[in-house]
């Protein structure tokens, strides 16, 4: 069976679609036993009480209006608390030192947290680049459910022309799928799901200007 090396790395093929379309798809990212570990650790945290409901807009002024936004969240560390988690974040680092080579962004930090939807939660529409905070460059989303179905639901909508039309992409969540886009660039959604669907989604930030 071919077996996926643990690098981080994407080839130049996904980092040319990324610079023409602005969003990629990278299959198998990493390998289904990693996928299945951080899952369980996501779910842990989740049958332990310790994730919190997700909030829309940033610090202060959060808010939790579960209809808008209905997933669950817990936030790595730096490090990572588990093999797999530090594992994964240095796969996110050699990602980010290849997406600056190739792009110049100035990438200087990955955060990420785990996300758990209930069957049923949604987020609705939304760009990740909150107003006057420009730092979140890159999104990136790696899904961690278990042989997923197309009638499960739960897809990414990632809506394709930031102009008037309304065409999109439904992205189905698969386990070891990351998708990565422009973060200020795509408005997307999470439609329902049928299933518990659970992912680790995080952002390349650049460093924020200061303006003192
Ligand atoms: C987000 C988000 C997409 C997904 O957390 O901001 O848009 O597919 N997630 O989970
Ligand atoms: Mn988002």
């Amino acid at each position: 069976m071919h077996k996926t090396p643990i690098t981080g790395l994407i080839s130049d093929q996904q980092l040319e679609t990324l610079a023409q379309q602005g969003f990629t798809l990278i299959d198998d990212f990493l390998p289904a036993d990693l996928v299945g570990a951080l899952r369980e650790q996501a779910l842990q945290l989740r049958s332990e009480g310790i994730m919190r409901k997700a909030g829309i807009g940033r610090n202060e002024d959060s808010r939790i209006i579960s209809e808008v936004r209905g997933d669950s969240i817990y936030w790595l560390d730096d490090t990572g608390q588990s093999l797999e988690q530090t594992t994964f974040l240095t796969c996110m680092r050699t990602l980010q030192e290849q997406l600056n080579l190739y792009f110049f962004l100035g990438l200087f930090e990955f955060e990420c947290h785990f996300a758990v939807y209930d069957p049923g939660a949604v987020y609705k529409k939304h760009l990740d680049q909150f107003r006057g905070q420009q730092e979140r460059q890159i999104t990136a989303v790696f899904y961690l459910n278990d042989a997923w179905r197309q009638q499960d639901g739960g897809a990414l909508r990632l809506y394709l022309d930031d102009g008037d039309s309304q065409a999109y992409l439904d992205i189905p969540p698969l386990g070891g799928r990351l998708v990565l886009f422009q973060s200020g660039r795509f408005y997307h959604e999470v439609l329902p799901a049928a299933r518990t669907r659970i992912s680790l989604t995080g952002w390349f930030r650049t460093r924020p200007l200061d303006l003192r």
